[in-house]
């Protein structure tokens, strides 16, 4: 049993060096390149969940600011900040006094920019134009397609890819190491494949599997990744089937963007709820034949969101149709 369940092993466990960032080298080589010059682009960072956009920018803020990092740093994100207007007055608040340290500019880290309208992005960039001379910004999100061009090209762009299998177990097994758990090999590569490339995920995972054992099996972390899913899947698709897309839609988002579940790991999920939904036996089969042709397309390498979203738009309008 782990005494410490409380603290999320995701922070405690959070690279503090470019050097601990599995992955990305591309990306951290030139970072600390930045860093050791004292002098940066505006940047954005591009990708998914839990691969290591927020720990990179902590990182960068650690390694210009040193101690005082804290001061020169603001963490902001989009799509909790209530709009534009008080983005803007927060960066407005925060560059208007002068770096701290021997860096010239402060450094702003927005979170989550594609949350953000385009109106909303349009302002952002005369913000960054107008403190160009006291902030960078770093925009992070997990769309570049999200966000608009003139923000894009003012930045230098890091693509951010999904942790391979590798780097995740690699990771895992140190974790547990410093956790003092024992997980077995097995239990380390299903870990990794269920998070398919999200750290955050894969940590969670771990975490989860030792509140309740310390010695870890293949079949503990299935066991755990599986939890919460069908329930919250169930409740997804029955918004769905009476007709309200809209609230379909918003848990389609949460399970696939918050909680990093892939189209995949929804769709099987679906396709196993399908036969306890309370509608007549016709429209089932008529919804497990869209969720086969979805998944095709998934398999053929489709964007995910928008197929699952058109695949809940249909089993809306079978609602609407009987
Ligand atoms: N490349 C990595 N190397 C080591 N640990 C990582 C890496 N990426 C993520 N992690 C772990 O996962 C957690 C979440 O990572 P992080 O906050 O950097 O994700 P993110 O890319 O910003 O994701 P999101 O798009 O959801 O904000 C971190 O606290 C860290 O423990
Ligand atoms: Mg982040």
């Amino acid at each position: 049993m782990h005494e410490n369940q409380f603290e999320m092993w995701t922070e405690k466990h959070r690279p503090v060096e470019f050097s601990e960032v599995a992955g990305q080298e591309q990306i951290t080589k030139r970072l600390a390149e930045f860093a050791r010059s004292k002098s940066l682009p505006h940047m954005m960072f591009a990708g998914p969940a839990g691969c290591g956009k927020t720990t990179t920018a902590l990182i960068m803020a650690r390694s210009l600011f040193g101690e005082a990092w804290k001061h020169n740093f603001l963490d902001l994100n989009a799509s909790d900040e209530r709009g534009i207007d008080v983005i803007r007055s927060k960066v407005k608040e925060f560059a208007r006094t002068k770096s701290l340290s021997n860096v010239p500019f402060k450094l702003i880290f927005l979170d989550e920019a594609d949350a953000l309208t385009n109106e909303a992005q349009n302002a952002l960039r005369r913000t960054m134009e107008n403190y160009t001379n006291t902030a960078r910004f770093i925009i992070s999100c997990n769309y570049s397609s999200k966000i608009i061009e003139p923000i894009q090209s003012r930045c230098a762009v890091f693509r951010f890819k999904p942790l391979g299998p590798e780097h995740v177990e690699k990771r895992l097994s140190r974790i547990a190491e410093a956790e003092k758990i024992k997980i077995s090999k097995g239990a380390l590569k299903s870990a990794a494949e269920i998070s398919e490339g999200d750290m955050r995920k894969a940590v969670n995972i771990l975490q989860a599997a030792a509140t309740t054992k310390d010695e870890i099996s293949e079949d503990d972390i299935f066991e755990i990744a599986s939890r919460a899913k069908p329930k919250e899947i169930g409740e997804m698709l029955a918004k769905a089937v009476n007709g309200d897309f809209k609230s379909a839609r918003e848990s389609l988002k949460k399970l696939a963007i918050d909680q990093g579940l892939s189209g995949k790991d929804i769709i099987t999920e679906m396709h196993k709820q399908v036969f306890d939904l309370e509608i007549p036996e016709k429209n089932k089969v008529a919804m497990l034949e869209k969720i086969g042709e979805c998944e095709f397309r998934l398999s053929e390498g489709c964007d995910e969101i928008i197929q699952l979203e058109s695949l809940l738009a249909q089993f809306a309008l079978y609602a609407k149709r009987v």
